[in-house]
């Protein structure tokens, strides 16, 4: 691929409303991994990300605090900061619209655009939407609802200063038709087109004092300060120098990406490019909107009490493994759904077992057979190419999906790599090679793996920063001061013999799912455990609340130890319709063969959870008192996945 001469990366600047949740670090990570993997194509790279400070959101915040607006920001912005911290971002710049250095340029703009009469006062009557803080007309409202977020809306009727956006609705349009890659991915581009079919309006671009104060004042009028929308989308010229540094301006502007979420779409592809278009500057090359994060199936909010926050994932798992999962689970453009569950499920199989695994079995023979240092690279064979060709395979695609935003796609390419890598180890067995005689087919596998994790470790270098830098420095990679150039990852054979090999901690310990909560036990029996009288305790459910748990009999096919789990088996259930793999922590009462062939109750629906790295799909019930504990069974002959009620 031709590589572009420099890459302007932006997000959305966040409002200082409340503390960053999952969606904010989402963007943030994904331009971190864009602008990472720029830099490492050695593409010169500017990556600006930052905070929206003015408006009725926050406002209204410092209300709610009881403190002044600047002082809302100041303290919310501390913790985005301390965030991208937390979570390796290297961002080159971080605006805050209520920075001098931005509001001039606003002002000027404003200005300027008002002088050459694209700005022009009128009264205006509309329907506002406060937490959008958007006028809408009344054909714009679904039901009588906002039709951004479907809250009240609000009667007005004001004087205001318009900007003529009308009158570049035929510019626009034609824009979009002849630059494809100008809105992505294409189902947004088409949404856009969409929108632009009604006539456009001019765009209300002032709030009167009396209304909203926290704001940038219109230079020529101070009764007012301008819309937060036109102030903060300002921000992605303002940050690179324009009216002041026009050498600054011309290396960066235009932008190459700008991501935003869904939810900006209208602002971002039809105010933006129109102000772009009346102060007489370039477009962006790409708009770029991706799909939401749900919670499970719901959409996060404070009211669900559902709201992921991102820097105690970070707390808890590190953030290489939380940017990992970001970046894996989500197609670009489409929706995701973010649980703790598929998150420890994907870290415990991809990270865990697959990736830090290799590492360790690897790096663990280097060290007991060749003293830490790196054998010689062996000539090619036959038994190797697979693995070759999966990690050079995933260095060339790589650079494609960037281009085609398809990180996720080319990610799975990379895991593809490393199971391969697991593959050949297994296969090869070094462990049998470990006689003199076999000394050198011994160094060409240890080689061929740590080379193939070379190559995987730079790829995944962009995600995963630090852990992939632990990595390579125990792979006895000289590092470059910058990580490694992407061109190096696409040759086979990097490793240099000899090089002196680190031990290596474990990099992704496995996360434990703790055995107990399989278990369900029938009565709480602790012996001597005082217990509520029947019919005093003291919560009570209703027959609806029981009916949501779905009991059923099954059938135990098979039972099995789970290795290095002392109190666990692994069951093979009949549930009449389906069969499932179960873990219950039952080992220290039965033995496994005493266990096939028994009706079982299990709770059906129950999330699946990983166990000791094995996936269990519901929980079998038992009572349990003192060191007793044993199963429910039905009294008679049931087929299996009766229902229980
Ligand atoms: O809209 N899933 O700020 P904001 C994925 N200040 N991404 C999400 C998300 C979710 N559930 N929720 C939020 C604003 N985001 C304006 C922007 S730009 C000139 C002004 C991300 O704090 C996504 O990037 O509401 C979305 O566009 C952004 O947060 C909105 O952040
Ligand atoms: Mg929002």
């Amino acid at each position: 691929m031709d590589a572009p001469s420099r890459f302007y990366v932006t997000t959305p600047i966040y409002y200082v409303n409340d503390k960053p949740h999952i969606g904010h670090a989402y963007t943030t990570i994904l331009a971190d991994v864009l602008a990472r993997y720029h830099r490492l194509l050695g593409v010169p790279t500017w990556f600006l990300t930052g905070t929206d400070e003015h408006g009725q959101k926050v406002q209204r915040a410092a209300e709610e605090n009881g403190i002044s607006p600047q002082e809302q920001c100041d303290r919310t912005v501390v913790r985005f900061l301390g965030l991208w911290e937390k979570l390796d971002i290297t961002c080159d710049d971080f605006i805050r619209t209520t920075e001098s250095r931005h509001i001039e340029v606003v002002q000027g703009i404003l200005q300027d655009l008002y002088d050459r009469g694209e700005i022009y006062a009128d009264d205006y009557q509309g329907w506002y939407c406060v937490p959008c803080e958007r006028f809408f007309t009344e054909k714009d409202l679904v039901g009588d609802k906002c039709p951004e977020c479907g809250r009240a809306v609000e009667r007005l009727v004001e004087r205001n200063y318009f900007f003529r956006m009308s009158r570049y609705q035929d510019w626009l349009v034609e824009h979009i038709r002849t630059h494809p890659d100008f809105i992505r991915p294409e189902h947004r581009r088409q949404e856009t087109l969409g929108f632009l079919r009604q006539p456009l309006g001019d765009l209300c671009i002032s709030r009167p004092k009396a209304r909203l104060a926290w704001g940038i004042e219109l230079p020529f009028d101070s009764d007012y300060v301008t819309y937060v929308w036109f102030d903060a989308l300002i921000n992605y010229i303002s940050a690179v120098g324009y009216g002041k540094d026009p050498e600054t301006f011309r290396r960066w502007w235009p932008a190459s990406m700008q991501l935003i979420g869904k939810d900006i779409l209208t602002t971002h592809t039809v105010y933006w490019p129109i102000m772009l278009r009346a102060v007489g500057l370039p477009m962006p090359d790409t708009v770029f909107a991706h799909g939401w994060w749900l919670v499970g199936k719901d959409k996060m909010s404070k009211s669900l009490g559902n709201v992921v926050n991102p820097m105690e994932m970070a707390e808890r798992y590190g953030a290489d493994a939380f940017r990992y999962f970001l970046m894996a689970e989500m197609t670009l453009g489409q929706d995701a759904s973010f649980t703790e569950q598929a998150f420890v499920t994907r870290y415990n199989a991809d990270l865990a077992n697959d990736l830090g695994n290799l590492a360790s079995r690897v790096l663990k023979m280097v060290f007991r057979h060749f003293d830490g240092k790196m054998p010689p690279k062996p000539p090619p064979k036959e038994s190797d190419a697979p693995l070759r060709e999966a990690a050079l395979s995933a260095a060339r695609e790589m650079e494609k999906v960037l281009r085609q935003m398809q990180l996720d796609r080319g990610m799975a390419r990379v895991m593809a790599a490393v199971r391969e890598g697991n593959r050949y180890f297994e296969k090869s067995a070094p462990w049998k090679l470990t006689a003199p005689e076999n000394r050198a087919q011994l160094g060409g596998v240890l080689y061929n793996t740590a080379e193939c994790l070379r190559i995987v470790s730079g790829l995944f270098y962009p995600v995963m920063p630090e852990r992939m830098g632990l990595l390579r420095q125990a792979l006895g990679i000289a590092e470059e001061p910058v990580g490694p150039r992407l061109e190096l990852l696409q040759e086979w054979g990097g490793l240099g013999p000899g090089g002196a090999c680190r031990p290596l901690k474990a990099l992704f310990p496995r996360i434990d799912v703790r055995a107990k909560s399989v278990i369900a036990t029938a009565a709480s029996g602790k012996p001597g455990a005082k217990r509520e009288p029947a019919g005093e305790s003291k919560e009570q459910i209703d027959l609806e609340t029981f009916g949501r748990m779905q009991l059923r009999t099954a059938v135990v096919l098979e039972a099995e130890r789970v290795e290095g789990a002392k109190k666990l088996l692994k069951l093979r259930i009949d549930l009449g319709d389906e069969q499932r793999q179960l873990v219950a922590g039952v080992a220290e009462h039965y033995r496994p063969e005493e266990l096939t062939g028994k009706t079982i109750v299990v709770v059906a629906n129950l999330k699946p959870a990983v166990i000791r790295g094995v996936e269990s799909q519901g929980m079998l019930l038992a009572a349990k008192a003192g060191k007793a504990l044993r199963l429910l069974t039905v009294d008679g002959e049931v087929p299996p996945g009766a229902d229980i009620s």
